[in-house]
């Protein structure tokens, strides 16, 4: 069935405890039925820095919040490195629900990366967060969030520490801020032990490079 997407379910007036508590009754996709609560975005209203991933894991399923399971100590630790307080910043997601499977044997829920239609269905919700957070810069960690504002051609690995903009045909409304796109936390738990502080230091000098725009 083809999704009927987010839009109509996000409200004309547009605060971020608005659109987060309408956001709890979406039904714009599949997703709703399995996961837990919606996981909104979180952190400040006028923040000038945003930071967009992919979708909610099994911590963030439980909590409500993003990033605060493994992806989200390796965001803090890389903030840390970069000198960039989370404090200061609004942190989501460009899918609200957390897609999984189930392990064959046992409860374990397994992340599943969402569609290229859950992600156009979800991402009337990130548009609307950029509306009222205007930030001045965004970064998009890993290719979800990537491919969500700067199309499905979208290669990640060919546009580091660049300033993007979102081509017309991208259905993401005119934005006037700089996107910058890195790599996914969890791209570098899920990556060999031996790549791992490279791609650590590689996060760091994106978000360094991020926090240097504003
Ligand atoms: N991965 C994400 O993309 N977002 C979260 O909130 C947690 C893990
Ligand atoms: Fe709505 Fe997004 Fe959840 Fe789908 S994933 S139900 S579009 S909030």
């Amino acid at each position: 069935m083809t999704p009927v997407g987010a839009a109509r379910f996000v409200p004309p007036d547009r605060s971020l405890p608005r659109l987060a508590e309408a956001a709890r009754h979406c039904e714009g996709c599949d997703l709703f039925q399995e996961a837990g609560p919606t996981v909104f975005g979180a952190g400040l209203s006028d923040a000038r820095l945003m930071l967009v991933g992919e979708q909610p894991g099994d911590q963030e399923d439980r909590a409500g919040r993003p990033f605060v399971g493994p992806a989200g100590r390796v965001l803090n630790e890389a903030l840390d490195a970069a000198g960039v307080s989370r404090d200061g910043l609004y942190v989501t997601n460009a899918v609200k629900h957390f897609k999984f499977v189930r392990a064959e044997r046992g409860q374990r829920r397994i992340h599943k990366t969402p569609s290229r239609t859950e992600v156009v269905a979800c991402r009337p919700w990130l548009f609307a967060e950029l509306e009222v957070v205007t930030p001045d810069v965004v970064v998009l960690m890993g290719a979800t969030a990537a491919k969500a504002l700067l199309g499905n051609d979208f290669r990640l690995t060919a546009h580091r520490q660049e300033v993007l903009r979102a081509p017309a045909d991208s259905g993401a409304p005119e934005l006037t801020a700089d996107l910058v796109a890195t790599v996914h936390p969890s791209s570098i738990l899920r990556g060999p032990p031996e790549t791992r502080e490279e791609a650590m230091a590689g996060l760091v000098d994106d978000l360094r490079f991020a926090a240097n725009l504003l």
